[in-house]
């Protein structure tokens, strides 16, 4: 049997500041492979992260998702990260470079391990107005945009 399902998009944002860089690597190298990123004293971006959640509509509430509850999981992460400078004060982003790809890794990890009864499909962080990173298990691909 098939079973239906709605999903529930919200979006959250952030501030942070950043700096791209290989140690094993130049200044110049750096900036050849980080662009403007990897400015010596860094710089910031304003984030957009959507969250998009599954379930079935629930009879009594009409509602997929207890949205308090989703709040309070994506905002304890977010505030990890809040105008925070990643790559010196998040111990993740000291190991792993600040890359949208592993911010938005970052966060499916932490909602993952921390929402047992909400269904995550998909995210998406904005690094800048042209530039996004997915991110998503393969088989709720059909899901994503
Ligand atoms: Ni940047």
């Amino acid at each position: 049997m098939n079973t239906k399902h709605c999903c529930l998009t919200k979006i959250y944002n952030f501030s942070a500041g950043h700096r791209l860089f290989l140690d094993r690597l130049s200044e110049k190298e750096n900036s050849e492979v980080f662009g403007k990123c990897s400015n010596p004293r860094g710089h910031g971006h304003d984030y957009y992260l959507e969250v998009r959640v599954k379930g079935e509509i629930n009879n009594d509430t009409g509602m997929v998702v207890d949205l308090k509850e989703l709040d309070l999981i994506v905002d304890k992460v977010i505030s990890e990260l809040d105008h925070k400078r990643l790559d010196i004060e998040v111990d993740y982003f000291i190991k792993n470079q600040s890359t949208g790809e592993n911010i938005v890794r970052f966060f499916w990890g932490k909602l993952k391990d921390n929402i047992q009864n909400i269904n995550l499909v998909y995210l998406k962080l904005w690094e800048t107005e042209n530039n996004y990173f997915e991110y998503f298990e393969e088989k709720d691909i059909k899901y994503a945009n």
